[in-house]
Parts: structure tokens; C-alpha cells; sequence
């Protein structure tokens, strides 16, 4: 139906138009070392956009799809209803495959599950914390291909258990909330000792070069945020790219728990008022749990609700200094906006070069 769509518009607004349809596309060099994973994600590229919420909306993850790489929708916290316009809208922009990220630990979360399963999404990624066994079954039985974070080789195995068909492995180094293990490490528990389905690699990525490498360690393929965010067609404010782009590595700081009694996953974002904010709000929630005047899930959900506020504060609204600034430390690789055509096309070629480099070392 779009394909004879797109015909009919070919014919009318000449091939130029079209053509910002057209996939970026891969090199035979690179289809004989990430097959496995294109196949999986049923895309030209074996490149993930993670979700990102905010950021993640219909028009950014269709493009990426459009564009020959994998979108990913970001459920956030977002009403049931819009959640399913999301998905509706999505598939009004791309005939081609994209996921639906929904997070165990959001309030709607199962009707985000719900609508994705009803809606037969192809692809389903559980993240947040460890989703149910029945979770991941109900996304299963819906036809969908199933995606779980793992930070431990315990959680990868107990994944793997519940039917997971492939496994996303997350570094500390990546953007938004974040585990305690670094990508390099998690590489050598994880994805040396998981042959028996497809590793996607998240955490700290920015280059072609490295997707490749990672690729020729045996990874499926790689995803990345921070990267995009800095996509021309990513709908963020003009403000947050801003920062972005003038931020280095080292900017991009996690925020500590302080005590046992109120557990909080971290967060990696840049510095700012936001981020000092937060320990104020563990302070003041500690003292509250410390009273009984709260207890520990509502104290969890309200550190939540704190991350998804702020996150649309800057994201949306362009409050640089109240907001969070969520990023990876690959912030610091990134100085320019570009489009997400002009993104891609660098990404391969740089995968294709690194590859080429390794066959030339090779033969001496
Ligand atoms: C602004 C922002 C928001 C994010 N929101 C989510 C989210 O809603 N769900 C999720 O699974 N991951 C989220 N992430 C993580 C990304 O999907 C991705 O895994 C991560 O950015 C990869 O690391 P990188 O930033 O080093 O590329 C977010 C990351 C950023 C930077």
C-alpha cells in the first residue's frame, strides 16, 4: 500500500522527493559480519536508535527505520491512549519494522504492554527493570520478537529463560538510567560467553569504527542514543542539542544512592541544577520514609516521576538548568547536528573502513 503510494508521489514530485525514502545502504563487506543481526531487526542496518523519552516520538523513529537502521518508541510514562496514537502514527510513516519500548517500572506500564501486544508490534523491548516470565510470554504469544536488557550474566541467563530472543547489553557509560558495569566488562560476562541468540551492544557508542569492532567480537549489531539526539530530525529543543554539542565526556555524570533504604537507579546526565536537585529530593525522601510518612515504592515512583518531569522539562520545554540533561559520555565524540541520512552513511562507511583495516592486518 505505501510502496504504491510512494509510486504515485514518484510520479508527481519527481525521483528527488522519493529519494529521501530511499534505506542508507550496507556493504557486502559488512552483510557477511552483521547479517545475523539485520535479520533479526528485519532492517537494512543493524543500528538501533534506543528509546529515548521525550525524544523518541513517531516522526524520529519512523525516519530511522525509513532511513535503513532500527527506531525504537519510547513509552515513558505516557497515558494509554497516546501511547496507542504513537503506534498508530508510527505506522502511518513507515511500512518497515520498529520496536516499542515499554519500562516495567512506569505506573501504565501494563497497558503500554497491552497496546503493543494488541496491536501486533513486531518487536517488543522490556526495560526499566526485569519483566515478569508472563511479560515476556504475552509479548511472545502477540508474534512479537522479544528484547530484554541484561547488566548481569544472572539476568542474561534468567532472560534468556523467560523466552527473550535477544538480549540488549547496556554499559555505564550510556545515557538515561544505567547499570553499575561498565561496556567493556559487560562484553566479556555477557556477550562472549551468549552465542545462542543476538547481542545488541548499547553504552558509549558514537562511531562506524567501533560498531564494526563491536560487530567482529561477535555482537549482533549496536544501538545508541546520545548519537541521535544530535539528528537534525530529532525534535528535541534547539537548546538541549545545544548543550550537547559543546559538553565533553567527562560532563556526563551518574547520580550516587545514598542510602539502602531507598534504592534509585542512576541516572547519567549532564551537570546541571537538575542533577544536585536530585539529592536533595533523596534527602527529603529518606527523612519522609525515616518518619513513615511514606513508604519505600511510593518513595521509588516519586524519584521516578522527578526523572520523567525534568527530562521533558529540557527536553521539551528547553529549561537547560532545571531540566535533565540525560546523556552518555559519548556526548563528548559529538559537535555537530546532521542529518539522519548524512549520520548513517558515516556510520557505515567508517564500519566498512575498520573492517577493511582488520582484512588488510591480516594478510600482513
Ligand atoms: C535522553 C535519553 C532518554 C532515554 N530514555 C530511555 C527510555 O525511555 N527507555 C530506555 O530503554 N532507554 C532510554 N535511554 C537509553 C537509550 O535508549 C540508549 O540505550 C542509550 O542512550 C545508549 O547509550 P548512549 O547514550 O551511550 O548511546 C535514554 C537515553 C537518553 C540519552
Amino acid at each position: 500500500m505505501l510502496q504504491i503510494l510512494k509510486e504515485i508521489i514518484a510520479g508527481i514530485c519527481g525521483e528527488d522527493i522519493m529519494n529521501a525514502y530511499e534505506p542508507v545502504r550496507s556493504t557486502e563487506r559488512l552483510d557477511r559480519i552483521w547479517k545475523s543481526g539485520k535479520e533479526f531487526l528485519g532492517s537494512e542496518l543493524p543500528v538501533m536508535c534506543g528509546a529515548m523519552t521525550w525524544v523518541s516520538d513517531p516522526q524520529l523513529v519512523a525516519r530511522m527505520s525509513n532511513l535503513g537502521a532500527f527506531g525504537v518508541l519510547a513509552a515513558g510514562n505516557m497515558p494509554p491512549e497516546m501511547w496507542a496514537d504513537y503506534v498508530d502514527e508510527t505506522r502511518k510513516l513507515t511500512d518497515r519494522p520498529f520496536a516499542g519500548n515499554c519500562i516495567t517500572i512506569a505506573p501504565n506500564y501494563r497497558a503500554h504492554l497491552d497496546i503493543l501486544c494488541e496491536k501486533s508490534v513486531g518487536h517488543i523491548v522490556f526495560a526499566g527493570s526485569i519483566p515478569r516470565a508472563q511479560e515476556v510470554k504475552q509479548a511472545k504469544d502477540s508474534g512479537a520478537k522479544v528484547l530484554c536488557f541484561a547488566s548481569t550474566q544472572s539476568i542474561a541467563k534468567r532472560m534468556l529463560d523467560y523466552g527473550a530472543d535477544a538480549l540488549i547489553l547496556e554499559g555505564s557509560e550510556a545515557g538515561g538510567h544505567i547499570g553499575h558495569v561498565s561496556t567493556t566488562v559487560l562484553l566479556q560476562e555477557i556477550l562472549f560467553n551468549f552465542d545462542r541468540i543476538p547481542v545488541f551492544v548499547a553504552g558509549g557508542i558514537a562511531t562506524g569504527k567501533m560498531i564494526a569492532h563491536l560487530v567482529m567480537m561477535g555482537a549482533a549489531g549496536a544501538q545508541m542514543g546520545t548519537r541521535f539526539v544530535m539528528a537534525e530530525e530529532c525534535n528535541v529543543h534547539e537548546k538541549f542539542k545545544n548543550v550537547f554539542k559543546r559538553s565533553r565526556a567527562r560532563e556526563a555524570i551518574s547520580t550516587p544512592q545514598y542510602s539502602v533504604k531507598l534504592p534509585v537507579v542512576s541516572v547519567r546526565a549532564l551537570n546541571n541544577h537538575a542533577m544536585s536537585h536530585f539529592g536533595d529530593l533523596q534527602l527529603e525522601l529518606l527523612e519522609m520514609l525515616r518518619k513513615g510518612e511514606i513508604n519505600r515504592q511510593e518513595a521509588q515512583f516519586k524519584v521516578e516521576e522527578y526523572w520523567i518531569g525534568s527530562l521533558r522539562k529540557a527536553t521539551v520545554d528547553g529549561d537547560i538548568e532545571h531540566g535533565s540533561l540525560m546523556a552518555g559520555q559519548s556526548v563528548g565524540l559529538l559537535r555537530k547536528v546532521q542529518p539522519l541520512r548524512e549520520i548513517l552513511e558515516e556510520l557505515v562507511a567508517e564500519a566498512d573502513a575498520a573492517v577493511g583495516d582488520v582484512v588488510a592486518r591480516l594478510k600482513g
